[in-house]
């Protein structure tokens, strides 16, 4: 038998919603009590519970072959993985959100304050529109930076808009959508590509 495929699974909210996809599809990873890692009892899948922001090391180096994360999270990395499918649900969007009322900004008076965890994409976007940017890196309640004058723009995900609401926030402008993909070391999606195709297959993924 062959070994099993190896897969980095994001902590958070994401790996509830994987883990149950999986287990409807007849793939059981239970994680024992504080354990990271679990293998499906067909021996076909390993798991490893990792950070987000640490998915991407763990499969460009390929210690995980396989790796389950948003277009935020590759993103921000840098690095390039093969993308194998898109999963059905997780979808958001980025976007350039400021309190209610607030213009688009266009640089004329000088560089846009933007706070965000979302450095990479945000100067991109930025540059792509010729329009000087200073970015504020902050790790997370990003919201609370225009309410207390850190900046007067955010970049950030927004799924159902209620934390820019609570804060008196609102979308601006969006900027991208991002979608939850499955993603492989190009190396190992080489060597193991039929598996793969079964892996999506079973997940029942439209192949990208
Ligand atoms: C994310 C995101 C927003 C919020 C958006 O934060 O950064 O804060 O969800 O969701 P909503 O539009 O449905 O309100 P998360 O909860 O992941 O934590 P964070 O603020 O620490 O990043």
């Amino acid at each position: 038998m062959n070994a099993p495929l190896t897969i980095a699974l994001p902590k958070g909210r994401l790996l509830d919603s994987v883990a149950t996809h999986l287990e409807q599809r007849g793939l059981n990873l239970t994680f024992e009590k504080r354990q990271l890692s679990a293998q499906d009892p067909t021996g076909f899948l390993k798991a490893y519970k990792v950070k987000n922001h640490d998915l991407p090391a763990y499969v460009h180096h390929g210690i995980a072959g396989l790796g389950i994360a948003g277009d935020d999270t590759v993103a921000e990395s840098g690095h390039t993985f093969t993308r194998v499918a898109t999963l059905p649900f997780g979808g958001t969007r980025l976007c350039l959100a400021a309190p209610v009322g607030t213009a688009v900004p266009d640089g004329r008076n000088g560089p846009v304050t933007v706070a965000t965890s979302y450095v990479r994409m945000t100067r991109e976007w930025f540059h792509q529109r010729g329009i000087p940017v200073k970015i504020i890196r902050l790790d997370g309640s990003v919201e609370l930076a225009p309410v207390l004058g850190l900046a007067p723009y955010i970049v950030d995900l927004v799924e159902t808009g209620s934390t820019l609401k609570a804060n008196g926030l609102e979308v601006i402008q969006d900027m991208r959508t991002i979608q939850v993909r499955l993603l492989a070391n190009p190396a190992y999606f080489k060597l193991h590509y039929r598996e793969i195709r079964q892996l999506s297959d079973i997940m029942n993924m439209n192949v990208d």
